[in-house]
């Protein structure tokens, strides 16, 4: 139990490529319906925090040509990614932690954060430096997720997987569970305005979209040892049983549930206003 770990349990650059990708095919129509829908002015500056390999970056610069869109991420391997990934004039790539402080771009209008906060510690002083750095009324787009990934026929090696996947994170002070938290989070915080809310949650249909499963457990694989939580047997057992539930034809698999939030920026005096 003495191993050091960074908080973000995942690979990065390079070594996460494949899997990203998996996941923004998986999850990037649903993502683009829900900005779209959500935003009824053409915003004028966009962060796209935690931006990952830039995705989503990429298609916001597309979809609000008039915007400057700027990708945060505290990784420069990711941000090397992104930044060999995007072609668009209207971007630019930042290497920000708003767990460590303000970022001074105070007319961002438009914040969009997926599947970023699971990998945040302290979501009070990410939000406090976060509401620093934006235009008191912009508006915050969250996709977080919430366990567990499930499958018909349901299998006991998936659900280790799952608790272990819990167990792990929240003994590292994380929560990959994170619908609940959150949900208590933006509806106890008064500099929120919750203008919509939504779940999504696509079905994985072909053996490279069901390999997320074993894509996603494999980079745990090693904490879970060095932590203690499984044996290497444990571990490549679970595997295994992942590896073939995404070759299995006849199996269905869930991807997993992805809270929407549409929030707005209350200003503090606003916030006041509303006790
Ligand atoms: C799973 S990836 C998601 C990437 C992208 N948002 C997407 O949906 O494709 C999570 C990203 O959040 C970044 N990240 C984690 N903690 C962060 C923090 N405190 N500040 C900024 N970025 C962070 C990681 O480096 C990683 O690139």
């Amino acid at each position: 139990m003495s191993q050091t770990l960074n908080h973000y349990l995942l690979n990065v650059g390079e070594h996460d490529k494949t899997r990203l990708s998996i996941l923004s095919d998986i999850y990037n129509s649903g993502s683009r319906a829900f900005i779209e829908r959500s935003t009824s002015h053409a915003p004028t500056h966009i962060l796209d925090i935690g931006c990952g390999h830039g995705q989503m970056t990429q298609w916001l610069a597309k979809q609000f040509p008039q915007a400057q869109v700027t990708g945060i991420d505290v990784s420069t391997e990711q941000l090397d990614m992104s930044r060999a990934n995007c072609t668009m004039p209207n971007v630019s790539f930042v290497q920000h932690d708003f767990t460590q402080g303000v970022l001074k771009h105070t007319a961002v209008d438009l914040v969009y954060i997926r599947y970023v906060l699971l990998h945040v510690k302290n979501w009070q002083t990410f939000f406090d430096n976060l509401l620093q750095s934006i235009a008191p009324d912009a508006k915050i787009l969250i996709e977080e997720p919430g366990f567990p990934f499930f499958c018909y026929p349901s299998n006991e090696q998936l659900e280790k997987a799952n608790r272990l996947g819990c167990q792990l994170t929240r003994q590292l002070g994380l929560n990959y569970d994170c619908i609940e938290p959150l949900w208590h989070k933006v509806t106890h915080c008064e500099r929120f305005k919750i203008n919509q809310v939504n779940f999504t949650q696509p079905l994985l249909k072909s053996p490279e979209e069901k390999s997320i499963l074993w894509r996603s457990f494999i980079q745990i694989a090693q904490p879970l040892i060095a932590l203690g939580f499984a044996s290497e047997e444990e571990v490549n057992a679970i595997l295994a049983e992942l590896v073939n539930i995404a070759n299995d034809q006849h199996s269905i698999v869930g991807s997993l549930r992805l809270i929407q939030l549409n929030l707005s920026a209350l200003p503090l005096s606003s916030a006041a206003q509303h006790e």
